[in-house]
């Protein structure tokens, strides 16, 4: 059984991939700043996962993370980076640079120094897993030039690594469409507008995240072993209208 460290664990897709990982036998290392959410991630996994906060805007907190891996030997089968923020929406003629440096920093900085500090944790044929989103891919809304911006940018960061790496360590992205989470209802102003909009997805409602976290464990597990170098769109069909 393998050892995956996964950012943005306590809520959302983070947290079932989770407590996926760990009803399969694995042990997860969850990475987020809610300590309460933490201890629930902990105690809902039967001690299986174990919470470590950590505020990816902080290079300080990402160093203290990696230097208490260290410190208890751990090693990874795999790294899901998963954390992000849409920031504040705005139209593209009015986003500040502010605003760009806020959903960059997390989406794109935090990902990469948590990728560059992973490496010499990884174990012979690990897996890294990047989620990106169908939006800067094949979805490009108005309001979020710099969310999507940041996705286009982990799958070309993604695809890099995977060129340097020949396939010693695996990278993939997924890119997702709307799955129901705290991240989309904020976007939409709250829960019950959310899953009114998505009433206009042909299947009527967006994925949960529990269907979509069997694809992460199985490009995080040696199951995807000839993949890499790939963005995977997850999407219910979502992009075909
Ligand atoms: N929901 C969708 O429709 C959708 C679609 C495509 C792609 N995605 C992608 O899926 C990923 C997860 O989104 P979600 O929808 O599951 O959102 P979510 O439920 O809001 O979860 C976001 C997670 O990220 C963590 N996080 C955010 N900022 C952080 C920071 N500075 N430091 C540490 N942790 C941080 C949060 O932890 P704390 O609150 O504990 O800090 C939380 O665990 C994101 O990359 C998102 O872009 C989502």
């Amino acid at each position: 059984m393998g050892t995956f460290l996964i950012t943005g664990a306590t809520s959302g897709i983070g947290r079932a991939v989770a407590l996926q990982l760990t009803e399969n036998g694995h042990h997860v290392i969850g990475i987020g700043r809610d300590e309460s959410r933490g201890a629930s991630l902990e105690t809902e996994s039967n001690g299986r996962a174990t919470f470590i906060q950590c505020d990816l805007e902080s290079a300080d907190e990402i160093d203290h993370l990696f230097a208490h891996m260290k410190e208890q030997g751990v090693k990874l089968n795999g790294l899901f980076n998963n954390a992000a923020t849409f920031g504040r929406p705005g139209t593209p003629e009015r986003l500040t640079s502010d605003a760009y440096t806020e959903v960059f920093d997390v989406n794109l900085h935090a990902l990469n120094t948590v990728t560059q500090r992973a490496i010499p944790f990884f174990k012979k044929g690990a897996s890294v897993v990047n989620n990106a989103a169908i939006v800067g891919h094949v979805k490009f809304p108005p309001m979020l030039a710099h969310y999507a911006a940041s996705k286009a940018a982990v799958v070309a960061l993604t695809k890099t690594f995977a060129h340097r790496m020949k396939g010693k360590v695996r990278f993939n992205a997924v890119c997702f469409g709307p799955v129901d989470t705290p991240l989309s209802h904020k976007l939409y102003g709250g829960e019950t507008k959310f899953k009114e909009a998505m009433t206009h997805h042909f299947r009527g409602h967006a994925a949960l995240p529990e269907e979509v976290a069997p694809t992460v464990e199985f490009l995080l597990t040696d199951a995807s072993s000839y993949i890499n170098g790939q963005a995977i769109t997850v999407d219910g069909g979502y992009t075909l209208s």
